[in-house]
């Protein structure tokens, strides 16, 4: 089984200290939500996770050790992360920052059939191929950032904040693409969000971090029906 186990997960920046070890599980082809206020970690969490920040303890994926490889390295064991913001290379066309995402692969036929794939769940971005990736409206920026990382072919999927600055259908959108990869590619996905009730509608499993610490952990369910949790750690009804 390909579960992601993290376990005393210590990161920071510098001397500054942002996760003070966090624990948790992620099975295989499940969804996990990381909910929880401004400047809670979760950015830092999922940095933390592909290898963009050093961190300490314990992060594996299927039993191979990823804590302390580089991003590269764990880029080709098949995490794909997609960062706030996108990350897109806003000068290069749709095309060439999909073509980009396959970096770690052998690329040749597989890479065509890839993006065959990604042009079925993302019908918008076949049709701008030859556009820069700046000149695309947000909800389509996101789809590339979306589809770039799937051209990586990822058993574990890093979404942070794909909801920020989008429309309410768009994103209503995206999250329903996500849902369908996480079902049709079986990719394990952890999704960071500030639309709790967004990210709680296709996770199974949630996790509520506070000034670097996970303060309640539940299925999607419980951590939605428990109001009082929904007022105090994420500031709103969910
Ligand atoms: N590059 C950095 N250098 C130094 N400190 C940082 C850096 N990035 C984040 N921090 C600090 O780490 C803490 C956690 O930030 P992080 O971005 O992980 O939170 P977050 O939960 O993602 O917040 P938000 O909901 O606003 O995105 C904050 O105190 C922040 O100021
Ligand atoms: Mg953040």
């Amino acid at each position: 089984m390909s579960d992601l186990v993290v376990a005393d997960l210590v990161a920071g920046y510098g001397d500054a200290r942002v996760l003070h070890g966090v624990s948790f599980t992620v099975r295989e082809g499940e969804v996990c939500a990381i909910l929880g206020p401004n400047g809670a970690g979760k950015t830092t969490l999922l940095r933390a996770l592909s290898g963009v920040v050093r961190v300490r303890g314990t992060v594996t994926l299927g039993g191979t050790t990823l804590a302390g490889r580089s991003p590269d390295t764990i880029a080709r064991h098949g995490v794909a992360h997609v960062p706030e913001g996108r990350g897109t290379f806003m000068p290069l066309t749709v095309e060439e920052n999909l073509r980009l995402g396959a970096y770690v692969r052998r690329g040749g036929a597989e890479v065509e059939e890839d993006l065959g794939r990604i042009y079925t769940y993302f019908p918008v971005l076949k049709t701008r191929l030859k556009q820069a990736a700046g000149s695309l409206s947000g909800g389509e920026q996101q789809m590339l950032a979306l589809g770039r990382a799937l051209m990586l072919r990822p058993r574990l999927l890093l979404l942070d904040e794909p909801s920020l600055g989008l429309a309410p259908l768009v994103t209503r959108e995206l999250f329903r693409i996500v849902q369908a990869i996480n079902a049709e590619e079986r990719t394990t996905v952890v999704v960071v969000e500030q639309n709790a009730h967004l990210a709680l509608g296709i996770a199974q499993q949630a996790h509520v971090l506070e000034t670097g610490r996970i303060v309640l952990s539940g299925t999607a369910a419980e951590i939605r029906a428990d109001e009082q949790v929904a007022q105090s750690y994420l500031g709103y009804r969910v």
